[in-house]
């Protein structure tokens, strides 16, 4: 049996994502801080389901919880991080950014290498990341988010390019949502926001396929190509 493990899975995609991986045969851990939030899951789920309350900002603990986890689940196939936070903020609150920083950028590297070194040792695996269009360009609201989220597209590209260098059997997708329906989604003249259930399903198909990226929903393509072609003068007015 397949198994998989979803950072992040208490709520929004991540959540989705963990039940379609149950429903298709996978065992599932699921992780996150909101422990309520996964026992409910786990007692909706009628495959095997491991639970771990782990705050990712806590690196040296999160490295540890994630080997136990593995350990407890004995073999692991795929690793998704889902867990991410963001704020809106123009006035540059550090603490707002900090907590953005630790998450995304710590919380998240902490988890890729950990999962990577296991699936090196393993001499296979799949690491998925869920980045954002958002880390394509610079944000002038939300600065820090944008940027942890090229932090995250960036060290996956780097961890693929080290798969493929040293012919290892490991596949590493970047997956890049525009908007979808979540706690995660904030601000005002949102389009395009797709129901976590239909990005989640995308998002299992891409893994399955083993894209190296994949944009969620698929027509946010379109706004990534604006997004890297259109230039300075007229992306800092928007
Ligand atoms: N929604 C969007 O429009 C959108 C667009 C692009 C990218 N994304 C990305 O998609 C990912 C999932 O977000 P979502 O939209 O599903 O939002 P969400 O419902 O708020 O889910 C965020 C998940 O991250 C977990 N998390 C946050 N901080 C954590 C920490 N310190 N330790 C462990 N887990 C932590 C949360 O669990 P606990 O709070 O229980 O710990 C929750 O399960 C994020 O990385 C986000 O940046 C979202």
């Amino acid at each position: 049996m397949k198994k998989a493990i979803i950072i992040g899975a208490s709520s929004g995609i991540g959540r989705e994502l963990a039940k379609i991986f149950a429903s298709n045969g996978y065992e599932v851990g699921i992780v996150a801080r909101r422990t309520g939030l996964l026992d409910e899951l786990k007692a909706e789920m009628t495959v095997n389901t491991y639970t771990a309350a782990i705050d990712i900002t806590n690196t040296d603990i999160v490295i540890r919880s994630l080997e136990y986890l593995i350990k407890e689940m004995s073999v692991v196939d795929i690793v998704v991080i889902s867990a991410g936070i963001g704020y809106i903020n123009p006035e540059l609150d550090w603490s707002k950014d900090k907590e953005t920083i630790d998450t995304n950028v710590s919380g998240f590297a902490a988890i890729a290498g950990t999962a990577m070194k296991y699936f090196a040792q393993k001499k296979s695996g799949h690491l998925v990341g869920i980045s954002s269009i958002a880390g394509i360009r610079g944000s002038n609201e939300c600065s820090a988010y944008n940027a942890s989220k090229a932090f995250m597209s960036n060290y996956l590209e780097g961890l693929r390019k080290k798969s493929e260098k040293e012919k290892m059997d490991i596949t590493i997708t970047d997956i890049q949502p525009g908007l979808v329906d979540t706690a995660m989604a904030k601000g005002e003249g949102l389009f395009w926001v797709a129901p976590p259930k239909k990005a989640a399903k995308q998002i299992y198909k891409a893994i399955l396929k083993k894209k190296k990226k994949a944009y969620i929903t698929k027509r946010w393509a379109i706004i990534a190509w604006v997004l890297k072609i259109i230039p300075d003068f007229i992306y800092n007015k928007i």
